[in-house]
Parts: C-alpha cells; sequence; structure tokens
C-alpha cells in the first residue's frame, strides 16, 4: 500500500521505516528541511537501535522515500498518518496546534479525483481528538473529498522501537466506518500480531490509559520500597513476590528514582487534564504525579544525609539518558538529579554511553559539570558513584576498577543494579532505593 507519515520524528521516522520493511511504499513528510536533507544523505537525526540499517536498507530498495511536501505525501499516501508532536500547555493540557496545522494542510492539498483516503492519528492526544480532525478536513477540505478518520495508537519504547513496532504485542486502531476499518485491516495484514479495532474515542483512550497505568505501577512500587526502608525489607525480593503473580506481573515494578522520558509525564498530565475538562477529576493519577516527583527529592536527601554537604564535593555520575538504549534526555530524572545536586555547590563528572551530547544541548546544566571520555575515568578521585540511569553496563562495571578510581568507595544507586551484599563485601558503601544500606565490611 502507498503510505505517508507526517511529521518525521520519533515515532514517524521508527514507524516509516518497519511499515517499509513489511513491504509498503511509505513516503515520510516533515517540514524541517534540514531534517529531511539529512535522511536523504542517509544519516539518522535520532539514536535507536537497530533504525540506521533498516532506513538504508528500504531507502535503497526503494519502499522509503523523504520529502518535505505535503502535498506530495497526501497526492501519493492511501492513508495518511499524522505523526507530529503534542507538547504539554503549562497547565498541563496538550498542544494540539501541530495536529490542527496537518489535518489543515491534508484539507487543502487533498484533491478528490485521489480517491478514498484515510487520515491516521498516530501522535497521542486527548480523547476527541479524531472528531475535531474530521470537522477538519470536512471544513478546509474540498467538495466531493471521500475520507475516513482512524485512531491508531503507538506502543513502542524508545530504545527498543524496531522490535516493539515489527513484533507488536498489539495492534489497535479507532475508526466509525468499515470502509475506514477496512484500510487499517490492510495496513496491519503483514503483521503478526492480535488486532483490536474499536471506535476512534476508545483507540484514544486507550494510549492515555495504558501509559497512564504503567506510570502508576511504577509510583506503587516506589510507595513500597520507601516502607521497605522504613521497615528493613528489600523492594527487590518484595517486586518479585508480587510480580509472580500472574494478575499483577513482573515488568515495570524496578523501583528506582521514578520515571521521566518524553512521554509518561506529559501524557500523565494530558489524562488529568482531559478527566478534569470531562468532569471527572483524577484523583489518583495526582497521586502518581506527586509520588513521582518525591521520588527524586528523597534521593537527593540520602546523598545529602550521607555526605552532609554538596559545596565542593566531587561526585560521579553514571548517566544522563532518560533510561538505557536511548541518547534521549527529555524530561530525564537523571537530568533533574544533576541539575539538583549542581545547585547545591557539587563538583560532577558525568558519563552516559549515548547521552553526553544531547546532555550538553539540552540538559540545561549549569554549574561545576564536566563530562568525562569513558565510564572509569568519570570516577577519577571522586567521593561519591551516583548511577542514576539503568544501562547494562553500569551494572557489569567492574568493582576493582570502581574502587581504585574513587577516593572513597561509596555508591548511591538510583536504579538497584546491584546486589548490596556483593558490594559490601568487596568493600563498598552501597546505598540503594527500598533496601537497607549496607556498609563496607558488614
Ligand atoms: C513509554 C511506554 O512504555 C510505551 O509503551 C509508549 O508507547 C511510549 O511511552 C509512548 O507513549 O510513546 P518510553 O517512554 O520509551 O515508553 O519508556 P519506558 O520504557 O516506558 O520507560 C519510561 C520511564 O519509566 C523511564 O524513565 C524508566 O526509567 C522508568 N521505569 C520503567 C521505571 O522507573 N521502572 C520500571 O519498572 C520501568
Amino acid at each position: 500500500m502507498n503510505l505517508t507519515i507526517i511529521g518525521t520524528g520519533y515515532v514517524g521516522l521508527t514507524t516509516g521505516a518497519c511499515f517499509a520493511e513489511v513491504g509498503h511504499d511509505v513516503t515520510c513528510v516533515d517540514n524541517n528541511p534540514d531534517k529531511i536533507a539529512m535522511l536523504l544523505k542517509g544519516e539518522i537525526p535520532i539514536y535507536e537501535p537497530g533504525l540506521a540499517e533498516l532506513v538504508t536498507k528500504n531507502v535503497a530498495a526503494g519502499r522509503l522515500k523523504f520529502t518535505t511536501s505535503t502535498a506530495e505525501g497526501v497526492e501519493s499516501g492511501e492513508v495518511i498518518f499524522i505523526a507530529v508532536p503534542t507538547p504539554p500547555m503549562e497547565d498541563g493540557s496538550v498542544d494540539l496546534s501541530f495536529i490542527e496545522k496537518v489535518a489543515r494542510e491534508v484539507a487543502e492539498t487533498v484533491n478528490p479525483e485521489q480517491g478514498f483516503k484515510v487520515v491516521v492519528d498516530k501522535s497521542t492526544v486527548p480523547v476527541k481528538t479524531g472528531q475535531k480532525v474530521a470537522e477538519t478536513i470536512k471544513r478546509y477540505g474540498p467538495k466531493g473529498v471521500e475520507f475516513g478518520v482512524a485512531s491508531n495508537p503507538e506502543f513502542l519504547r524508545e530504545g527498543c522501537a524496531i522490535d516493539d513496532l515489527l513484533n507488536p504485542d498489539r495492534i489497535v486502531f479507532g475508526t466509525h466506518d468499515e470502509r475506514t476499518a477496512d484500510v487499517m485491516r490492510r495496513v496491519y495484514s503483514p503483521f503478526n500480531a492480535p488486532v483490536l479495532a474499536t471506535d476512534v474515542e476508545s483507540a484514544e483512550l486507550i494510549k492515555h490509559a495504558a501509559n497512564s497505568f504503567l506510570a502508576l505501577k511504577i509510583s506503587y512500587i516506589n510507595s513500597v520500597a520507601r516502607i521497605c526502608e522504613k521497615s528493613g525489607a528489600d523492594i527487590e525480593m518484595v517486586a518479585e513476590g508480587i510480580g509472580m503473580d500472574e494478575r499483577i506481573g513482573r515488568s515495570f515494578l524496578n523501583a528506582g528514582l521514578g520515571y521521566g522520558g518524553s512521554c509518561f509525564p506529559k501524557d500523565i498530565k494530558a489524562f488529568i487534564s482531559i478527566s478534569e475538562s470531562l468532569g471527572y477529576p483524577f484523583e489518583l493519577l495526582k497521586q502518581v504525579e506527586e509520588i513521582n516527583d518525591s521520588q527524586l527529592d528523597h534521593f537527593v536527601s540520602k546523598i545529602r544525609e550521607c555526605l552532609w554537604v554538596f559545596r565542593e564535593k566531587k561526585i560521579a555520575l553514571w548517566g544522563l539518558a532518560f533510561k538505557q538504549n536511548t541518547d534521549d534526555v527529555r524530561e530525564s530524572v537523571a537530568i533533574k538529579l544533576a541539575q539538583k545536586m549542581l545547585s547545591e555547590g557539587a563538583s560532577i563528572s558525568a558519563w552516559d554511553p549515548e547521552a553526553v551530547e544531547t546532555a550538553k544541548k539540552f540538559g540545561n546544566l549549569e554549574g561545576d559539570i564536566t563530562y568525562a571520555e569513558d565510564q572509569y575515568s568519570c570516577l577519577d578521585g571522586a567521593e561519591a558513584l551516583v548511577i542514576a540511569t539503568e544501562w547494562e553496563q553500569f551494572g557489569n562495571a567492574d568493582l576493582a576498577e570502581i574502587k581504585k578510581r574513587m577516593r572513597n568507595p561509596l555508591i548511591f544507586d538510583g536504579r538497584n543494579l546491584f546486589d548490596p551484599v556483593n558490594l559490601a563485601q568487596q568493600g563498598i558503601e552501597y546505598h540503594s532505593v527500598g533496601r537497607e544500606p549496607i556498609k563496607s565490611g558488614a
């Protein structure tokens, strides 16, 4: 099928590459000429494992094209996906102006002679956005244009987006008519995954409800971690024990510094805001947010309690990305942690396998911070090591090397990557989340 994706950001680019990979002819549109120029030269603007290979392969096969022209995309696409940003406004509601602009541009460039078109919202949007998109196309489009509107939320995770897209656990699309639903079924026929076809509003809600539920799991386990700290229980054992219940499941029960990233914080705010405007203030989600914010403050106070003051303390910071396997630092808890320690006068040497450049560019990190050449030189002379991101290579680190390089073998681990007993045996003082600190030699 001929598919067009408008918006070549994280979601648009990965989705476009994967649609091409399963055999569709895909045109990716973006109004940023620099981005399109990069892509035409074979350069990938984001770090996502496996994406560069997929783009190169499908461009070479003639199934993946890039353009700045919406008109070109609208003409070629039987199905037009909208994958533009939906950033948060000051009050937590969603700025839908990019979606509206694309809907209008589609309406103004579509030609009724091009036949039936389906306009699909892929961006995460509040419920009822599909209705607005349909109204906009009707209002600004030419007479006689035949189109359907669908909502098709994505569930990909950064860092494993390609696998999530090619082997999804479910495909959800919502439409209001059978003709549109048939087109969507054809789009997804090459994928081997269960399909849930709903109405537009339900599909829109599924996305917000899914992300909120995952965030809720994280805040829940972080609250249990606080009780573990006060009672001497071990959060890792508790998570294991409750996760063995199939109804609960072990995933998204990793206690730590709380959730960050470009999705959860924004989507939880948006869901609270839309629920309020619909007349049902979602109090539970407000708590989820509050717990998430307090988790970071609690961790900082743990470090402060131990170091006494941050001023002039040399701290090694491992992790800047909002999670492992990405260079994305949007709403990164690691960045917020660095900002808090810097504001109290700490001297930070930071390291991240992928996110150093994005942190320098977008992290807004002011104060006494330097970026190390590698994971271990970051530790030279440090009085404490703070781990903020769950990169696998941090958990596999060489403990002897850590001890050798640091002034004091003292670790604050915000992601529970190590076994406390092992660290104590190695003579390292270790503080983590939801587990009692074990002093060296204990
Ligand atoms: C999330 C969802 O997992 C995807 O299903 C969804 O499609 C995506 O948002 C989106 O809306 O586009 P992502 O933001 O890439 O994906 O990252 P996650 O892997 O969900 O992690 C989010 C945050 O939660 C990270 O900061 C991570 O460190 C934290 N987290 C995750 C925990 O603190 N504990 C856990 O057990 C799991």
